[in-house]
């Protein structure tokens, strides 16, 4: 078990509008997720051959070249400049990843128009949206850090070796590649949370808390979900030796198992404490209070969490971030999330019908060519209104 510290109580009122003209900047500058749009290359001076070659020393200054980056993270890129490209891979796969997931439901994972900053403001609303996108994004970065480990495109991790010789609880030997999630992990720890902990140092605000636990609920998942593989060996197929190694799982179960804690995600909330438990308090003195504000909110580690409530995402509001889900493809026939019903928000659906003209009954016709019908079918398109 986890827990997500409750807030650090009131901040005195001027100096948080004094802080505010950074906070926009802020934003833009913490958030790494946009290399999983952009990718590495492009951002590279094109052209220095020097520069291209990630794994030269001289390639330290790549991770200058990357905007967007807090100071943490410029550090951990410079001491191993190859893991940057698994980064990217790593953000990248989590965005599709999310994007396959909810490719049914009104939010659909959209990473918006401004490249710099994907999710644009999902990415503040503190929803349960928000902490898939980090859950998914950091577990991401573990998976293609541990599988460039494992196929040595990295200079500083290799297959985890630690286990080889030892027996498995059922007697097998230890062997092989097994995935180095001990290296995955802890590379995106410091890289992945590095913007969170250092706005939480500043600002205190239970917002980092939510998007740090919900970074380790990404990696988590990737942890609860690694598997032993095993292979035999012996004379014509017997199993006599058999070597075990443990092995990540495949993404699309990571994204799986993720979605599956969406729907649970827990809610923090702040305790509103009523007028007499104030007075309460004011008479047991200051030590009393604190302690009460920060009472811990228990939650497992592998849960998500977030601290606000969603919209409903039906009407389109660009200044919040929400597309709407007029002109979205619904299924007359479903029952779920992508039925004409909840999808359209009951503002009901047009119909189109889609002509769909295909090669069909194909025969091979002796020598050498094969003979088709032309079908044609047509296909009833609903959008919603
Ligand atoms: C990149 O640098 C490494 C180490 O110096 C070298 O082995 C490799 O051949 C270089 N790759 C390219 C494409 O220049
Ligand atoms: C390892 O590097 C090769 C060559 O750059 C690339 O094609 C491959 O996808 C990489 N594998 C992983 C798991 O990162
Ligand atoms: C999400 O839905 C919008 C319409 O609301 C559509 O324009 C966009 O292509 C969809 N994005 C994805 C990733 O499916
Ligand atoms: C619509 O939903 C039904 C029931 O869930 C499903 O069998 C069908 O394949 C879906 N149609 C499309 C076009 O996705």
């Amino acid at each position: 078990m986890g827990a997500l510290q409750g807030g650090g109580g009131a901040r005195p009122l001027p100096r948080l509008l004094l802080l505010c003209a950074a906070c926009v900047g802020m934003a833009r500058a913490g958030n790494w997720m946009y290399l999983g749009v952009v990718g590495v290359t492009p951002l590279l001076p094109q052209g220095d051959q020097e520069v291209q070659n990630v794994s030269t020393s001289s390639a330290v200054s790549i991770c200058q070249h990357l905007p967007g980056l807090v100071q943490q993270q410029v550090a951990v890129c410079q001491s191993n400049p190859d893991t940057i490209k698994s980064v990217s891979a790593g953000a990248r796969r989590g965005i599709n990843e999310c994007q396959y997931q909810f490719r049914n439901e009104r939010w659909n994972c959209t990473t918006g128009v401004d490249l710099d900053v994907p999710f644009g403001y999902t990415l503040k609303r503190g929803s349960k949206e928000t902490a898939f996108i980090y859950a998914v994004t950091s577990a991401g970065v573990v998976h293609a850090v541990t599988q460039a480990c494992s196929s040595g495109n990295l200079t500083d991790c290799s297959c985890d070796m630690s286990k080889q010789g030892l027996s498995t609880p059922e007697g097998w030997k230890w062997g092989g590649c097994s995935d180095n999630l001990r290296f995955g992990i802890q590379f995106a720890r410091q890289f992945v949370d590095a913007p969170e902990k250092e706005r939480h140092k500043k600002f205190k605000r239970v917002r980092n808390l939510m998007n740090l636990h919900n970074n380790e609920a990404g990696r988590e998942a990737i942890s609860r979900l690694m598997k032993m593989q095993c292979r035999c060996h012996g004379v014509s197929g017997s199993c006599e030796l058999k070597t075990c190694w443990r092995s990540i799982p495949t993404f699309s179960a990571v994204g799986d198992y993720l979605k599956d804690k969406y729907n649970g995600a827990r809610q923090y909330k702040r305790k509103k404490r009523s007028r007499s438990s104030r007075r309460r308090d004011r008479s047991r003195g200051r030590r009393k209070r604190r302690s009460r504000r920060n009472r811990r909110f228990p939650v497992g580690k592998d849960e998500l969490v977030h601290i606000h409530k969603s919209p409903n995402y039906c009407v389109k509001d660009p200044k919040k971030g929400i597309l709407g889900t007029y002109g979205r493809y619904c299924n007359k026939t479903s029952r779920g999330a992508d039925s004409c019903d909840l999808l359209c928000c009951g503002r009901g659906y047009n119909t189109q019908v889609v002509r769909y003209v295909e090669r069909c009954h194909c025969k091979f016709v002796w020598c050498c060519y094969v003979k088709c019908k032309t079908c044609v079918t047509n296909v009833d398109v609903h959008t919603c209104k």
